[in-house]
């Protein structure tokens, strides 16, 4: 799983230049990828970024509407073989606009020695798997004992952190949910409920989950504006907070007095404070979380650190995850091969 295959494996399978892989969301679902492979590729991922041994340029995008993104994530990561690019979209309002994800994308992979495209895949499912894969390694490392974990959003990515977190953290015994929509909170906890053997409690109160938790995350939506749902007076000392919704749910002065404040990519948060999401700036980042989790940086050095750990998304995670994708998807006759 961990080594890709070369070049002359991945010839025999697809007349490369000529040909490409197309995976639908469901051969990806169903490629074969188990939760602990995620986590192990999401890792190496982070590892390689940590060490400085990768290319990936902040994001690229266009912004039809207010509050509504496209980014071109472009990424080589060379232990890997991994090159390519997920052209992602993120439109808060799809839900209860249109009934659609508020995240939907594609990514195209790339053999590294041509240059020539060797799939196009849906990349809704990679980005619902790494995304969690993420926060968790993160937790694990500045938060490894925690026996208690908050999720805020229980949609796609709530749902996913919920069943990615006792695998990061096997200290858990118990995880909060909480949900503007009561309905998003009960169906996870229906959903995923049976899956884990730990107790998912629902609170209707932000304020309960966040004084009842020692990790917390949030998975709502990124808006320039924040929201500021969690005030700055619930936090505590030693608590970690670890973001996927940029700086949108919690109150900016908690990530402004955090003892660290850790981000996935530096540049990439310079680049969402250019765009106006950080209106009360961007606070002074402490490292990267592939620098804590490749062990070039410290993360917790004290059991009363307040630490906020923001990772908005890495194109470094993508092609990693579909480089994975794809060799299981050749070898095990998954996709459609379409003529270039
Ligand atoms: N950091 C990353 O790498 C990354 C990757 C993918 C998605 N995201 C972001 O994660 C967020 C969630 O994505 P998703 O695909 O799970 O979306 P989703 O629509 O499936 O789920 C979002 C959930 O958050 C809830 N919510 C919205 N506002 C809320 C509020 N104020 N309080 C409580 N709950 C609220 C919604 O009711 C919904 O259930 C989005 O902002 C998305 O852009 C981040």
């Amino acid at each position: 799983m961990n080594r890709p295959k070369d070049r002359r494996w991945v010839a025999e399978r697809l007349d490369i230049g000529r040909e490409l892989v197309y995976l639908t969301r469901a051969d990806c679902t169903e490629v074969g990828l188990t939760r602990d492979d995620i986590l192990q590729l999401t890792e190496d991922a982070l590892t390689a970024h940590g060490r400085g041994e990768y290319e990936m340029p902040a994001k690229i995008g266009v912004h039809p509407y207010e509050d509504v993104f496209y980014h071109a994530m472009p990424a080589h990561v060379p232990a890997k073989s991994a090159v390519g690019m997920k052209w992602i979209e993120c439109y808060p309002k799809n839900p209860s606009r249109f009934d659609l994800p508020q995240t939907t994308g594609l990514l195209i992979l790339n053999d590294v020695e041509s240059g020539c495209p060797v799939a196009i895949m849906d990349a809704t499912w990679l980005t619902a798997m790494r995304t969690p894969a993420v926060t968790v390694l993160a937790a694990e490392r500045l938060h490894p004992g925690a026996e208690t974990f908050g999720m805020f959003g229980c949609g796609v990515q709530g749902t996913e952190h919920v069943r990615f977190a006792p695998r990061a953290l096997p200290g858990l015994r118990r995880i909060y949910v909480h949900d503007a929509v009561e309905a998003a909170a009960d169906r996870l906890i229906e959903t995923v409920g049976p899956e884990i053997d730990l107790p998912i409690i629902k609170s209707d109160e932000p304020r309960e989950v966040v004084e009842s938790c020692a990790v917390l995350c949030s998975a709502t939506v990124i808006q320039r504006k924040p929201l500021s749902v969690v005030r700055d007076d619930w936090v505590s000392a030693g608590q970690t907070i670890l973001p996927c919704d940029l700086n949108t749910f919690w109150d900016p002065a908690i990530a402004r007095r955090a003892d660290r404040y850790i981000v996935d990519s530096a540049d990439e948060h310079r680049l969402f404070d250019e765009m106006g999401y950080f209106p009360d700036g961007l606070p002074p980042v402490h490292a990267e979380t592939g620098e804590i989790i490749a062990g070039r940086a410290d993360g917790r050095t004290s059991p009363d650190q307040l630490i906020v750990c923001s990772n908005i998304g890495m194109a470094v995670c993508d092609v990693v995850v579909a480089r994975a994708i794809f060799d299981l998807a050749l070898d095990r006759g998954k996709g459609r091969i379409l003529p270039l």
